[in-house]
């Protein structure tokens, strides 16, 4: 496995790599989920590229970038280990330099759910994105449907913008109790992890509820919502239940449809999803 930092060496070295070639973007501190993107990526494609860069454009003012985990070797270590040909792991300078000022925005996807907490996250994300896209040139791209609007928004960039590519979406990886694998679960001391488990719990009685009859978005998103208050611990920033394709909020009776929240357990912010109606 080879690690590259710059812009030039990665594509003297993709040069010889045999195709098709597949992409998983990260931000390192890898767990299980982005493990499972490379699985799928080297089961799929016959050489593949991990990008590892902490992309400061989708960081809010307050949110946690500078005590957002890293750990390069373990990183590495688990990469080789999976069979990944490459690491590509760019300086903040490499991919935005002094004088930078161009951006990619998917305007009203941008804007729902998350994007509406978390204004400029999804500028970021795609920016950088189309900036991995671009670097590496890949055949297909991997991403968590754990991150169901980043997935949504990134496939609309895709398509918009004509990059030659698959978008591949993943399931979630979840722990056996439910919660859903993240980097930031390890801001969680043991009160909290305990207590993290309400989203999940929160999301399965919304889906069971569902697939018992229950149709009406309100009753399913206040199902949600009162699940999630038996956890003193637990404070929702949002919960909603959406059209999984244009993430307008839905009322009234529901099919095919996208339960999503973000949630407070302290300072860390958790995010989960299921789809129901397939
Ligand atoms: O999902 C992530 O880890 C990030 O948003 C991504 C896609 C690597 C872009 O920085």
């Amino acid at each position: 496995m080879k690690v590259v930092t710059t812009i030039a060496e990665l594509r003297k070295i993709l040069a010889a790599l045999p195709k098709p070639l597949g992409l998983v973007p990260t931000m390192g501190y890898l767990h299980e989920g982005h493990l499972s993107l490379v699985r799928r990526a080297r089961g799929e494609c016959v050489s593949v590229v991990v990008s590892i860069f902490v992309n400061p454009t989708q960081f809010g003012e307050n949110e946690d970038l500078s005590a957002y985990p890293r750990d390069l070797d373990r990183d590495f270590d688990l990469l080789g280990a999976e069979g990944a040909d490459l690491v590509w792991t760019p300086t903040q300078e490499e991919i935005y330099p002094v004088g930078y000022q161009t951006w990619v925005t998917v305007e009203n996807l941008s804007q729902m759910l998350e994007g509406h907490h978390r204004p400029g996250h999804f500028r970021g994300v795609t920016t950088v994105v189309a900036k991995l896209f671009n670097a590496t040139q890949p055949d297909k791209a991997y991403f968590g449907q754990k991150d169901a609007q980043q997935a949504v928004v990134i496939r609309r960039m895709t398509e918009d913008l004509n990059f030659p590519l698959e978008v591949v979406v993943c399931p979630t990886l979840r722990e056996p109790d439910g919660l859903a694998m993240s980097s930031r679960n390890t801001y969680l001391d043991p009160k909290q992890r305990q207590a993290a488990t309400v989203v999940y719990r929160s999301l399965a009685a919304a889906v069971q509820a569902f697939e018992t009859g229950e149709r009406d978005a309100e009753v399913l998103r206040n199902r949600m919502s009162e699940v999630l208050s038996t956890e003193p611990l637990a404070e929702p920033q949002y919960v909603s239940v959406a059209n999984p394709e244009t993430l307008e909020e839905l009322n009234g009776s529901v099919e095919r449809s996208l339960f999503s929240m973000a949630v407070y357990v302290g300072k860390t912010r958790l995010i989960d999803n299921v789809v129901v109606g397939d």
